[in-house]
């Protein structure tokens, strides 16, 4: 039988996503709700080490909802990857009477956490946070729909001069191994071709793309290129690249970075932070552990957490067919 539960910990790890501050006060209401005490870890997994730790409560979460960032701050912890560094945490746990841990992060975070619940028999629960949308088992993550509205607001911006000038645009965007920021917000600026990491014919398509664009009258163009993309090139030799091969391109890149990370959460991104949040300590209260809480066809679901770390590259075969239809 599971241990009762009275105390649960909440902490944001690895990269902050915008929708952060919505999911620790979800996780922070919850428990009110439900009459269990919430303390809140400071910065990530580093702050569990060190025993960094504030008791909430229902107020201690107001005016959160609308931030982006995280207000417990985020770490990513070298000394949580050894097995000193957890059991340190599991004694400050302990001392503070914490009885489970709900983890917001990506699969850092989550490869955290499964260590941690193996070692010490701790229950964990994950909440998907990550503007790459790179886990498995949920079909979004916070902060990437915050994130691709604001990749798709920078390149309209872009777009302004592209047109103006009649010149070619590379934008490079964030999503380290996964393209799904790429193919989404590439469809939704408007780009006439998208790299992605999980395509390797993505050079000769972009060169093909560029000739057809010309010989359709387009004279100017957009280039949404993923920073994990495998051609081997940099942007800025891609650039070149290009140049090398018809100099009549007057090219500009321009590297969005971390702006892609920050901002208010969209609506979106603050409703699925509140239902996940729920939904995390609800399976903390149902005795479960190691399970990450998605949607998945609009239904909060638990995934085992190795199986949301598990996740292939994989392209939306659909996505790229209406990409290329739609940037005849
Ligand atoms: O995982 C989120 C992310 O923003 C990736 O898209 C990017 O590759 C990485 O983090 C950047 O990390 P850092 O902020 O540590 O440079």
């Amino acid at each position: 039988m599971s241990k009762k539960i009275n105390k649960i910990g909440v902490l944001t790890s690895g990269g902050d996503a915008p929708g952060m501050n919505a999911a620790i006060r979800a996780v922070v209401r919850a428990c009110s709700y439900y009459h269990l005490e919430c303390v809140g870890v400071y910065r990530g997994y580093q702050g569990l080490i060190e025993g960094d730790f504030e008791k909430l409560d229902a107020r201690s979460v107001r005016n959160v909802i609308n931030r982006g960032g995280t207000f417990l701050k985020s770490t990513r912890s070298l000394e949580f990857k050894t097995k000193e560094g957890r059991k340190k945490a599991h004694d400050k746990l302990t001392e503070a009477g914490v009885d489970a841990l709900v983890v917001i992060g990506g699969d850092g975070t989550f490869t955290g956490g499964v260590f941690f619940s193996d070692e010490f028999n701790f229950p964990i629960v994950g909440i998907p946070a990550t503007i790459d949308n790179d886990i498995n088992g949920t079909d979004y993550t916070l902060g990437y729909d915050t994130a691709l509205n604001t990749v798709v607001e920078a390149i309209d911006k872009i777009r302004d001069t592209a047109s103006s000038h009649n010149r070619l645009f590379l934008v490079e965007v964030m999503g380290r191994d996964a393209g799904d920021i790429a193919l989404n917000s590439g469809i939704g600026a408007g780009a006439e071709e998208i790299l992605i990491p999980e395509e390797d014919a993505g050079v000769e398509r972009m060169l093909e793309s560029l000739k057809k664009s010309k010989a359709a009258g387009k004279t100017s163009s957009i280039i949404v290129v993923a920073e994990g993309e495998k051609s081997g090139k940099n942007i800025f030799q891609l650039a070149e690249f290009i140049h090398e091969q018809d100099e009549s391109y007057d090219i500009r890149v321009s590297v969005l970075g971390h702006i892609q990370r920050g901002g208010s959460p969209s609506c979106f991104d603050r409703v699925l932070a509140s239902k996940l949040g729920v939904g995390a300590v609800e399976a903390i209260m149902d005795g479960k552990t190691k399970v990450m809480i998605g949607l998945h066809h609009q239904n909060v679901v638990r995934v085992p957490l190795e199986t949301a770390i598990k996740g292939e590259p994989k392209v939306d075969k659909e996505l790229r067919r209406v990409a290329d239809i739609t940037s005849v």
